[in-house]
C-alpha cells in the first residue's frame, strides 16, 4: 500500500500542485480535503476522523495549507481535528499546538522571549486604556508604534501610530492591542528577511523590499535571493523551534546596530515568493521533510528519490 497524504486546504492552487507533484516524485499518493469536511467521528466505538477520500483507514499524515476562517466554534473545531488526529497517531504538519502558538503574535512573542530570541518590544493588552498609555510613553520617547491583527497575515490591517495619533478603537482592533515599536529603515528603502525552515534546516532566504513599510510579498514586495546562512538562519531556526514547528516561515529584521530581530513566525507560510529567488523546488524539500522525519519506519516501502 502506498504512504497516503491529505493536503487540508480548500483552494489548492499553486501550492497545492507543488505539494501533490512533490509527493508523487517521492511514491507518495496525496490527495485535497478540505477541513470543515473532515469529521470527528463519535459514533465509532474507537472515535476516529473521517477525511473525505481516505475511505476507512485515516491518511498517514496531514499537511495543513490552510485553515479556513469562520466563527470561533468552528474554528476551534477545526483546529480538534488537528489534535485528534495527532491524538490517534497522525503525523500532522503543522501541527495544531504549533498553528495555535504562532497564529496568536502575542504567544509567538512571549515564546521568542522565553527562548531568549531577540525581537522588538512588544505589548498585548485588552484595555483601551493601557494600550493609550503605552502610545504615550512610547512616543515621549520618540518612538513610534505598530499595532497588529492578532491573527493578522500577509501584511494586512497594519497601522503605524506615531506622536499625536490615537489608538484604534476596540471594534478595529476586535478588542486585543498587539503593539510593537516600530523600527525605522528610512522613507523609501523598507525591508525585512523571510527564512524559510524545516526540520531545523534553513531551506531559503529571501530579502523583500516594500513599496511601503509593510513588505509583505502580497504587498508588492520585490524579492532578492540571500543565502540562508549565519545568523540570520540561525535565529530562524531558533524561533521554529520556539513555536514548535515542523516548518516556519520567519520574518526578521535588522536594527540599527545591524543586530538581528524576530518579527514573528508563521506555521502556515506561502512560499511562491521566495520559490522565484530558490533554483531548487520547496515543495520538494517540505514533502522529502515530512516523509524522512515522521515516516520514515515506512520509507522503506518509498522508491528511489532525490535527496537535497
Ligand atoms: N515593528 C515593526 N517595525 C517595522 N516594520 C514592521 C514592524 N512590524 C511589522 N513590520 C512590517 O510589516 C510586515 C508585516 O508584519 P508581520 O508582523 O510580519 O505581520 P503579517 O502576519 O501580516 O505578515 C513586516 O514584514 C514588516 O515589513
Ligand atoms: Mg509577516
Amino acid at each position: 500500500m502506498p504512504l497516503r497524504v491529505a493536503i487540508l486546504t480548500d483552494e489548492p492552487g499553486w501550492h497545492g500542485r507543488e505539494l501533490q507533484r512533490a509527493f508523487l516524485a517521492l511514491g507518495v499518493q496525496s490527495a485535497f480535503a478540505s477541513l470543515p469536511d473532515c469529521r470527528i467521528d463519535l459514533e465509532s466505538p474507537q472515535a476516529r476522523v473521517q477525511v473525505p477520500g481516505f475511505g476507512e483507514r485515516e491518511p498517514d499524515a496531514i499537511f495543513v495549507r490552510s485553515i479556513e476562517a469562520g466563527s470561533f466554534e468552528q474554528v476551534t473545531l477545526r483546529l480538534s481535528v488537528l489534535h485528534a488526529l495527532r491524538e490517534l497517531g497522525v503525523p500532522v504538519y503543522n501541527d495544531a499546538r504549533a498553528i495555535e502558538r504562532s497564529v496568536d503574535k502575542s504567544m509567538t512573542t512571549f515564546l521568542l522571549r522565553r527562548h531568549g530570541i531577540p525581537t522588538l518590544p512588544t505589548w498585548v493588552t485588552e484595555r483601551e486604556s493601557v494600550a493609550r498609555g503605552i502610545l504615550m510613553r512610547e512616543t515621549a520617547q520618540r518612538h513610534e508604534l505598530v499595532v497588529k491583527p492578532l491573527f493578522g497575515s500577509q501584511g494586512k490591517g497594519l497601522q503605524r501610530l506615531a506622536s499625536g495619533a490615537s489608538v484604534p478603537g476596540q471594534d478595529e482592533v476586535r478588542g486585543v492591542w498587539y503593539l510593537q515599536r516600530f523600527l525605522n529603515c528610512g522613507e523609501g528603502k523598507w525591508h525585512d528577511w523571510r527564512v524559510l525552515v524545516a526540520g531545523g534546516r534553513p531551506v531559503s532566504a529571501m530579502l523583500r523590499r516594500g513599496r511601503s513599510w509593510v513588505t509583505n510579498v502580497a504587498r508588492g514586495a520585490r524579492v532578492e535571493a540571500v543565502d540562508a546562512q549565519g545568523d540570520l538562519a540561525g535565529l530562524a531556526i531558533e524561533a521554529a523551534e520556539a513555536v514548535g514547528a515542523d516548518y516556519a516561515g520567519v520574518d526578521l529584521m535588522r536594527d540599527a546596530d545591524g543586530r538581528w530581530l524576530v518579527l514573528e513566525v508563521n506555521s502556515i507560510p506561502a512560499w511562491r515568493g521566495l520559490q522565484a529567488v530558490t533554483p531548487f523546488r520547496i515543495a520538494d524539500v517540505l514533502a522529502r521533510d515530512l516523509v524522512t522525519r515522521h515516516l520514515g519506519q515506512a520509507l522503506g516501502r518509498l522508491g528511489p528519490a532525490r535527496t537535497r
